[in-house]
C-alpha cells in the first residue's frame, strides 16, 4: 500500500531541511514545487517570476517543450553507458557542438567546476607537450574577483577569501592579475604560462563587463606570447549575452571554451571543454575521465540545446530585449539604482545601499513575485530565461521600481 505523505507548507518544508542539509547555502524562503517558462509556482501556489534562471542554466526557461521531448525520448532508450563503451548520440552531439562554436574538438564533462579544473589540466598537458615548458612549472594566469567553481584547485586562484577561508593548503601554479587591464596581464605571462583563463563577463562578481577591445587584446597577446586563451563561457555563453558566446561581441576565437550550465537545458548537469584539435589531442586513454560525461541523456539534451541555438532565435531574443532591460535600469538610475552593467539580457544592478542589501532588495521583489539573487554587497543579478517575453520583462521593472522607490 502506498503511504499517503500529507502536504507540508513552506514554512515546514524549509525546517525540516534545517538539522538535515548542509549550510552552505542561504537561499530566499521560497519553497518551488513546479515551474513552466518563465514562471515557478510554490507549495501554496503562488507564482513568481524566474529573474535567475538557475544562474543562466535555464536560459531556455523550465521545461522547454523541445529540450523536455528530447530527455523523454532518450529515457526511454539508453540512459548511461559509461565512456568503457561507446554510445549512439555522443558523436553527434560533439559534431553539434565543436560546429556551433567554431572549434574542433569536445571533451564531454558534467558540472561547470569540472571543465575548469579538464580545462587546467589540459592546458598545462598542452604547455608541457607542445610548447616544451619544463615539467611541474607551467602557470596559468587568472583575473581578480574571478569565479569558475568551488573545487579545491578552482578556489586556489579565487580572490573571494569566504570562497578560500578554511580549504588550504592550494594549488600552486596561478598568477592573478586585475580583470580588464591587459598591461597587467602582458606583466605576469612568461614563458611559462600555459594559458590564460578568463570569464569574457565576470558574472558572479556583478556582471562586470570589460572595456571593448579587451578580449581581443587578450586574444593577441595570446597568440603573440604562445599561450592559450581560456574562455570561461559557463555562464555568459549559450545565448546570454545576445551571442552564442561572450567572446563574439569582438569576433574573437579563443583557443579553449567551457561550456556548462544552459548546456543542460535545465534538465541534467552537463559540461564540455570545447578546444582546437592541436589542444585537446593532448589527451590519450586514461588520463583523464568522467563516468557520466557524455552519457546518452546529457547528449541528447545537450544536442537539442545546440538545435535551439542553431536557429538564433534566442541570441536575437537576448539582444532586442536587453535593449529594454537597459533602458529600464537606466530609467531608474538615481531612483534606487546607483550604478548597474548589462550585456544582453543579463545585468548587475547596484541599489542605493540606503535602500537596502542586496538579500533584502531580493527578499522585497520576492514578495512582490519576483525571484532573483544578490551576489555582493548591495549588488543584485538580473537574468531571466531568454523566453521571457517583453511584457513580462516591463512588468518585472516595473515590479523593481516599486520595490525601489519604497512603495512595495
Ligand atoms: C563562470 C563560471 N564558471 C564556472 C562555474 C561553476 O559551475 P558549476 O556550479 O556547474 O560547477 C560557474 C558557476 O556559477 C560560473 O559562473
Amino acid at each position: 500500500m502506498t503511504s499517503v505523505v500529507p502536504a507540508r507548507t513552506s514554512a515546514e518544508l524549509i525546517g525540516a531541511e534545517e538539522p538535515v542539509l548542509a549550510h552552505n547555502y542561504h537561499p530566499l524562503p521560497v519553497v518551488v514545487s513546479r515551474a513552466e517558462g518563465t514562471w515557478v509556482e510554490d507549495v501554496e501556489g503562488r507564482r513568481y517570476l524566474d529573474m535567475l534562471a538557475g544562474y543562466s542554466a535555464l536560459n531556455f526557461g523550465h521545461r522547454h517543450p523541445a529540450l523536455i521531448e528530447a530527455a523523454h525520448r532518450q529515457l526511454d532508450r539508453l540512459t548511461l553507458t559509461s565512456r568503457a563503451f561507446h554510445n549512439d548520440r555522443l558523436a553527434g552531439f560533439a559534431e553539434r557542438l565543436a560546429a556551433l562554436t567554431g572549434l574542433d574538438m569536445v571533451l564531454p564533462m558534467n558540472t561547470g567546476a569540472e571543465a575548469v579544473e579538464s580545462a587546467v589540466k589540459v592546458a598545462r598537458k598542452w604547455a608541457y607537450d607542445v610548447k616544451g615548458v619544463p615539467d611541474g612549472r607551467a602557470t596559468i594566469v587568472v583575473a581578480a574577483d574571478n569565479f569558475h567553481g568551488r573545487t579545491t584547485t578552482i578556489v586556489s586562484f579565487s580572490t573571494d577569501e569566504v570562497a578560500r577561508a578554511g580549504f588550504g593548503p592550494f594549488t600552486p601554479g596561478f598568477r592573478v592579475v586585475p580583470y580588464n587591464d591587459l598591461a597587467a596581464l602582458e606583466a605576469a605571462v612568461d614563458e611559462t604560462t600555459a594559458a590564460v583563463l578568463i570569464e569574457p563577463v565576470q558574472g558572479e562578481a556583478g556582471v562586470v563587463v570589460p572595456d571593448d577591445g579587451y578580449l581581443a587584446g587578450v586574444r593577441e597577446l595570446t597568440r603573440r606570447t604562445g599561450c592559450l586563451f581560456v574562455a570561461d563561457e559557463i555562464q555568459s555563453g549559450l545565448g546570454r549575452t545576445g551571442r552564442t558566446l561572450a567572446v563574439e561581441h569582438e569576433s574573437v576565437v579563443p583557443d579553449v571554451v567551457l561550456l556548462g550550465k544552459a548546456l543542460g537545458g535545465g534538465i541534467v548537469p552537463v559540461s564540455a571543454v570545447v578546444a582546437r584539435r592541436e589542444v585537446l589531442q593532448v589527451l590519450h586513454p586514461g588520463e583523464h575521465g568522467s563516468t557520466f560525461g557524455g552519457n546518452p541523456l546529457a547528449a541528447a539534451v545537450g544536442t537539442a540545446v545546440v538545435e535551439l541555438l542553431e536557429t538564433g532565435e534566442f541570441q536575437r531574443r537576448a539582444a532586442d530585449l536587453g535593449v529594454v532591460l537597459r533602458e529600464g535600469l537606466q530609467a531608474l538610475t538615481g531612483s534606487g539604482v546607483v550604478g548597474f552593467r548589462t550585456r544582453g539580457l543579463w545585468a548587475g544592478v547596484d541599489v542605493d545601499p540606503a535602500i537596502g542589501t542586496g538579500r533584502e532588495v531580493s527578499e522585497r521583489l520576492m514578495r512582490e513575485g519576483i525571484l532573483v539573487k544578490d551576489t555582493h554587497g548591495s549588488t543584485i543579478r538580473l537574468a531571466p530565461p531568454l523566453t521571457i517575453t517583453e511584457e513580462e520583462l516591463r512588468g518585472a521593472l516595473g515590479t523593481l521600481e516599486k520595490v525601489l522607490v519604497g512603495h512595495a
